[in-house]
């Protein structure tokens, strides 16, 4: 029965076979867009990944993948920083930030520069020199030769990286105890400066803590009352499952943006793992011995675990999506589980979870989460 009704109708169709119409060339239908966080949230904020050494060198061909599906920003791990790119008074190694810019430039990225101040991952000599009028010339140099390289190309800087404590006073890095406060608004002015088109930007972890926020909101208030151009605020949000208070996150988003800068969550990550001694934050220097206690999900993240994470991950969006008119950007900081900082930090060797994908570059129950509420 079956066969007959289907030679019955292809003889229905026999005349438009032979028909003498002229054929209309052939159409071939776009296969509808693979979806991806970048088009997902196109009209909340820009999506991006800060990039490593394999991904801006071509060798991580699969990071390289997600890199142009997913984000829309990119932000370089370590290469633009001062120890990295210029490692001698008299000395700058453009190599790999030519490819990065050119990376970002090919993808039709928001290509942003990290991070020009900053105590860590400093070049020696700079960390070294106590005279105020050499390390000013030393900081003017950098600005002028790494933001000048870049004028028109790199979108937006991390001007100042870090430069508070928890408690909202001043770090006693070698810019502050050799140059006092000023070297903040110096720093922006010589920025904009070397390329006026340029975002600026204040970078830093724990901004969401009440009296680090307070300090952040002093510093940036000094810095816009001389007159000197500040775009941006980065919270670099290297949070946990369970910390910090999303009611904290929150009251920060409102103040910062309050003193009309654009907000932005710059550094993302979600750890896994146990906390040593409940530290908070980023501090690059704090580092702690391994033990098995320390790194319980060497075999694969528990099921509860993976849970915590997506429902975290979940939440933390949703409160993004409610101030989307005040932030700009969300960016990750890695693209991989594997290539993540905290599988080293503050712990060496540890096996850690904190991105949207996994080992293998497979979207996680955490992608899912997130993307399903713009659905
Ligand atoms: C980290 C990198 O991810 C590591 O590879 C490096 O060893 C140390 O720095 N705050 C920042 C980032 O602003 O630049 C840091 O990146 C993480 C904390």
């Amino acid at each position: 029965m079956k066969s007959i009704l289907i030679v019955l109708s292809s003889l229905l169709f026999l005349p438009l076979l032979f028909s003498c119409e002229p054929t209309a060339p052939e159409v071939v239908a776009e296969p509808p867009a693979e979806p991806s966080l970048k088009s997902a949230f196109i009209d909340d904020f820009m999506v991006g990944a800060a990039l490593n050494n394999g991904q801006i060198n071509g060798t991580d061909t699969a990071g390289l993948r997600i890199m142009a599906r997913e984000f829309n920003t990119i932000t370089p791990e370590n290469i633009m920083k001062w120890e990295n790119i210029q490692p001698a008074a008299d000395q700058f190694d453009w190599t790999m930030s030519d490819k990065y810019v050119a990376l970002g430039e090919k993808n039709d990225q928001f290509i942003i520069g990290h991070a020009l101040v900053w105590h860590s991952q400093l070049a020696p000599y700079v960390e070294a020199e106590q005279d105020s009028a050499t390390l000013q010339r030393f900081i003017s140099e950098h600005i002028k030769g790494v933001v000048g390289r870049y004028k028109g190309r790199i979108d937006a800087w991390d001007v100042v990286n870090e430069a508070l404590n928890d408690d909202g006073t001043l770090r006693e890095s070698v810019f502050y105890t050799t140059l006092g406060e000023d070297y903040l608004r110096e720093s922006f002015s010589l920025a904009a400066a070397a390329d006026p088109e340029a975002e600026l930007y204040y970078n830093d972890y724990n901004l969401w803590m009440p009296a680090k926020r307070d300090g952040a909101i002093r510093m940036i208030k000094k810095i816009q009352a001389s007159g000197t151009k500040i775009d941006g605020i980065g919270m670099q949000a290297h949070y946990s499952t369970v910390g910090p208070d999303l009611a904290d996150v929150e009251a920060a988003i409102l103040a910062y943006a309050e003193l009309g800068l654009k907000v932005m969550f710059t550094e993302m990550d979600i750890t896994a793992l146990p906390n040593p001694w409940d530290l908070q934050g980023a501090e690059v220097s704090q580092n702690f011995e391994n033990s098995p206690f320390m790194d319980p999900f060497t075999a694969g993240l528990s099921d509860s675990m993976q849970v915590a994470m997506s429902e975290r991950y979940s939440n933390l969006f949703k409160l993004l999506l409610k101030h989307r008119n005040k932030i700009t950007r969300v960016t990750f900081w890695g693209i991989n589980d594997s290539q993540s900082w905290l599988n080293d930090w503050p712990i060496k060797g540890r096996t850690n979870y904190p991105l949207l994908f996994d080992r293998d570059f497979k979207k996680k129950p955490a992608y899912d989460a997130v993307m399903k509420l713009k659905e």
